[in-house]
């Protein structure tokens, strides 16, 4: 394995703007490319958007303007919302931008050229909401499973890439490589529908009735079916084929992914690259739905919570600015990914991301380090003390602490965000419960100075190694703590070990991080 890498999010749609779905799944892969930095590897995040297809062009239709002006605004709209939360993309890829169409038209040729795009007429249900077609025994009802609607019957001559060829091999690599989809249920997924013949892909548009597309190399009458134009922007990013990028990232491809985008990206999108010749991706990373009363981002009106409380959790969906300026951008970074537990569904309410806000940043995390800065400043001058003999009960404390980089870690590659952040978060706790045991309050009453120097040491370490953890989830208010701490310039405490802090340095007169919030008080 190469020391690099490179994790994607989907690139979202130009139709709507983003919300709590997409902040989630972009918050995810920034403090993923973030924890992979902080542990040593060369890591690279690419997100994006997708702006060809039906829907844009009938949303552009409807809205009296051209499809690339559609996609110019809400694009920028992406990529200005995602700075405001502190996530920072090494790349943003356009579909429309000319370094993704040569790289759609040259996979095309290739893929066509080997004999595995051919000719033919094709009659279907389709969904426009979807971009796709659908058999019978997929719909609802006859609706379609994931907007409702009742599908076109649109018959036509098309190009189709003969998926169908690479079903065996696919289920033999799922097979193989267990960890390829993860976690396990949405593998298991794929191979139940592998279970069934797997149709061959319809590829293209006629332009006669969709012109808002990549033009297919082969026939200039014919655009290209969205998903194979916008799953190629993970190669397209790289420069692919003769870039460096391609070079060094590709081979380590990380995707991640809400569920409703498991079958492009499990199924279609391993035969295209293995039909062009390109390695598949390492893991397909899926995590569940954030929904309003159980259903994905409040798309009904049933519900059993009360209808103010819905409301409120719908605005903060649809708005997750104001989210942020009710919890800070650190605070709903980090209670965001320690909420969800990866892979399944979760109910949002604004009280479940305050109440975790509360316990964890207000109360655990920051009157630790209050506690413990405000402790330096009045028994130790206000500068990092020496520590002196160590007991049992600091013994404790450091093992934890220095046991803590390699916990996370294995949460971290094993693709489980909360649990590496519980992990993290646990050792601020347990500096809470160690000054409780330790008292050094009354070791200072008592003049044992030696002991309050031990006492504070180890607590203000361990907080220290706690906020390099959690760097990667709260950039900003983690370097305000080391700062706090007289951590600055030093290599965050990754590698493990302990020892830090260097006695004698100053730290802050206080540490004010995460002022609590009232359950009931309206965001801003
Ligand atoms: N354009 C395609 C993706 C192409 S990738 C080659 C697309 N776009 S989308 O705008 O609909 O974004 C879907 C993604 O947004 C989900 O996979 C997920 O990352 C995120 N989410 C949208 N709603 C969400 C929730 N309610 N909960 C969690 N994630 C959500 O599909």
């Amino acid at each position: 394995m190469p020391d690099t890498f490179y994790i994607t999010t989907p690139i979202y749609y130009v139709n709507g703007e983003p919300h709590l779905g997409s902040t989630y799944t972009t918050t995810l892969a920034d403090a993923l490319a973030r924890y992979h930095r902080l542990y040593g590897q060369d890591s690279r995040f690419l997100t994006g958007t997708d702006e060809h297809g039906d829907k844009v062009a009938l949303m552009a239709a409807a809205n009296d303007e051209t499809p690339q002006q559609l996609a110019d605004r809400v694009s920028g709209a992406f990529r200005a919302m995602w700075p405001r939360f502190d996530i920072a993309p090494d790349d943003f890829i356009r579909t429309t931008e000319e370094r993704h169409k040569r790289v759609v038209q040259e996979i095309l040729q290739k893929v066509y050229d080997a004999g595995d795009i051919y000719f033919g007429e094709y009659g279907g249900l389709y969904c426009v909401g979807c971009e796709r077609f659908y058999t019978e025994k997929e719909l609802v009802d006859g609706r379609c499973p994931q907007h409702g609607t009742v599908p076109q019957y649109i018959a036509e001559q098309n190009y189709f890439f003969r998926m169908g060829r690479y079903q065996e091999w696919l289920i033999g690599l799922l097979t193989e490589k267990p960890d390829l989809v993860r976690p396990e249920q949405y593998r298991r997924e794929l191979l139940a529908f592998l279970r069934e013949p797997l149709d061959d892909l319809c590829i293209s548009r006629p332009k006669s009735r969709l012109t808002w597309g990549i033009t297919l190399p082969f026939d200039e009458n014919y655009v290209t079916y969205v998903w194979f134009d916008a799953l190629i922007n993970y190669v397209s990013a790289l420069d692919y084929p003769d870039g460096d990028l391609y070079q060094r990232y590709w081979p380590s491809a990380q995707h991640l992914v809400a569920k409703d985008i498991l079958k492009p990206h499990g199924i279609y999108w391993p035969c295209m690259v293995q039909a062009a010749g390109i390695p598949v991706y390492q893991h397909l990373n899926v995590h569940g739905y954030w929904t309003i009363g159980g259903f994905k981002g409040g798309k009904s009106d049933r519900s059993e919570l009360q209808e103010a409380e819905r409301q409120e959790a719908l605005r903060l969906f649809r708005d997750p600015l104001a989210l942020s300026g009710l919890l800070g951008v650190d605070g709903m970074r980090y209670c965001l990914l320690r909420e969800m537990a990866f892979g399944n569904d979760l109910d949002f309410t604004r009280d479940l991301l305050v109440t975790r806000y509360n316990a964890d940043l207000a109360h655990d995390l920051g009157n630790g380090a209050n506690r413990a800065v405000s402790m330096i400043n009045r028994y130790c001058g206000g500068v990092i003390p020496e520590p002196g003999q160590e007991f049992d009960v600091d013994r404790d404390l450091r093992d934890a602490a220095a046991a803590a980089p390699a916990r996370v870690w294995a949460h971290v590659e094993a693709m489980e965000p909360s649990l590496a952040l519980a992990e993290a978060i646990g050792l601020a706790q347990r500096v809470n419960r160690y000054l409780e045991d330790k008292k050094p309050w009354t070791a200072f009453k008592n003049g044992d100075i030696e002991g309050v120097g031990t006492t504070l040491y180890y607590a203000a370490e361990t907080l220290g190694i706690a906020a390099s953890l959690l760097l990667p989830a709260m950039p900003a208010k983690m370097t305000e703590l080391r700062g706090a701490l007289g951590l600055g310039a030093q290599p965050p405490s990754a590698s493990g070990g302990w020892g830090y802090l260097d006695p004698g340095t100053p730290v802050a007169r206080e540490a004010r991080l995460f002022p609590t919030i009232e359950r009931d008080s309206a965001a801003s």
